[in-house]
C-alpha cells in the first residue's frame, strides 16, 4: 500500500499537463518546465490572493488550521504542482473535492505568485 502523501506526488507527476513524466524519470528536482520558468511569482500579488479565499482554511500565513493541511514552506514547484493537480480536478487525498474547487478557477499566474509567497510565508 502506498502512503497518500506518495500518492499525491505520484499523482501530480503522472498528470501534470506539462507532461514531466519522462521515461520513468521522477524525480522531484526535475519538475521544472518551460512554463515554469516563464512564470516568475510575485510574492506580494500571492499574498494578496491567499488573504481572498485561501486563508478561510488554510489560516494565517498557511500555517494549517485543524484539518487543513500548513501549506507554506513548500518549494515552489511543489506548490505549483499541487495546485495544477487539483485544478485538473485530479482527487490526491480524502478532501481532495474542497481544494479542486477552490483552484479552478486560478490561473498560471495566480498559482505562480501564491507559490512563491507560500514558500516564505511566516505568520
Ligand atoms: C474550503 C477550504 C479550503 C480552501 C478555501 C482552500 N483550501 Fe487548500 N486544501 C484544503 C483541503 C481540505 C486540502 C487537502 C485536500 C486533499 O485531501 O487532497 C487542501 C490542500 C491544499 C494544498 C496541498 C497541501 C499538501 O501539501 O498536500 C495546497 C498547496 C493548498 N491546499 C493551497 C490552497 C490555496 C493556494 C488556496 C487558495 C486558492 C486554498 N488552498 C484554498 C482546503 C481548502
Amino acid at each position: 500500500m502506498i502512503a497518500t502523501s506518495t500518492r499525491a506526488v505520484v499523482f501530480s507527476l503522472l498528470f501534470c499537463p506539462f507532461g514531466f513524466a519522462n521515461g520513468g524519470d521522477t524525480r522531484p528536482e526535475n519538475v521544472t518546465t518551460a512554463t515554469d520558468e516563464a512564470l516568475a511569482g510575485n510574492i506580494e500579488a500571492g499574498e494578496a490572493r491567499y488573504k481572498k479565499t485561501c486563508v478561510n482554511c488554510h489560516g494565517a500565513a498557511g500555517k494549517g488550521v485543524a484539518s487543513y493541511p500548513k501549506v507554506s514552506g513548500k518549494e515552489i514547484p511543489y506548490t505549483t504542482s499541487m495546485l495544477e493537480t487539483y485544478r485538473n480536478g485530479i482527487k490526491v487525498g480524502p478532501n481532495s473535492s474542497l481544494m479542486i474547487m477552490m483552484a479552478k478557477p486560478l490561473t498560471d499566474q495566480e498559482i505562480a505568485d501564491l507559490a512563491a509567497y507560500l514558500q516564505v510565508a511566516t505568520p
